[in-house]
């Protein structure tokens, strides 16, 4: 069977991009990279993948969001992706977009989704006194990180934690989440059928979760 093609956004450093770009190379994802797109052309990102699968622009050289919007969306349709993923793209996704890839577009987003859509998450989980914070897998919709949740990591918030600690502890946990999510992915585990998200065939009524040896279980 081909492997699937994956392709990646991502803005910032991209230590997601790097955990899937690692478990390519070493055989645990069975896919192969066919893009990394950025709305930051210094993104860090963009340096973990070889010149040619690299593509960027600026936003503000558009004339408007949708013709930004419709640039990013050919460039990632020439990759002829089966999976497009979020991985730290901090740029919320245009109509023509989520269009293009619902169904096979996922995000990961630091927050327990339904709780802190949006940016600030580590923050407003402190500020809120939660005792438990994470991070989720999501199918994307046009609604900011509200599509239906795969799976999630979570972690214990301690005494004394700040923004950066907390972040600094779930980040590894992402690392595991996005990977453990892309190959139920690329494995045809996982289905949108009925417009419900399904795995192996069952409907998925609540996230998966990571456990402590890196697997997913309901
Ligand atoms: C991650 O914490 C992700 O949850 C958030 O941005 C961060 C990206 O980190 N949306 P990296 O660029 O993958 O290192």
């Amino acid at each position: 069977m081909a492997l699937a093609r994956l392709a990646v956004l991502a803005s910032g450093r991209g230590s997601n991009l790097q955990a899937l770009v690692s478990a390519i190379a070493d055989g645990a994802l069975p896919a192969r990279l066919v893009g990394v797109f950025s709305d930051r052309p210094d993104a860090a990102a963009l340096q973990r993948v070889p010149a040619a699968l690299r593509w960027s622009a600026e936003p503000r050289s558009f004339a408007d969001r949708e013709a930004f919007d419709h640039a990013l969306t050919a460039a990632v349709v020439r990759s002829a992706p089966d999976w497009v993923v979020c991985a730290g793209y901090m740029r919320i996704l245009g109509g023509e977009f989520t269009g293009r890839f619902g169904g096979r577009l996922l995000n990961l987003h630091p927050s327990l989704l339904p709780k802190y859509r949006g940016l600030r998450t580590h923050a407003r989980a402190l500020e809120a006194g939660d005792s438990e914070y994470g991070a989720s897998v999501h199918l994307v919709v046009p609604e900011l990180d509200a599509g239906s949740v795969i799976a999630q990591a979570r972690l214990p918030i301690l005494a004394g934690d700040t923004p950066r600690t907390l972040a600094l502890r779930l980040l590894p946990l992402e690392h595991r989440l996005l990977v453990a999510v892309l190959q139920l992915a690329v494995s045809g585990r996982l289905t949108e059928q009925d417009a419900g998200l399904h795995c192996d065939g069952q409907p998925l009524f609540t996230p998966l979760r990571l456990d402590s040896s890196g697997r997913l279980t309901p």
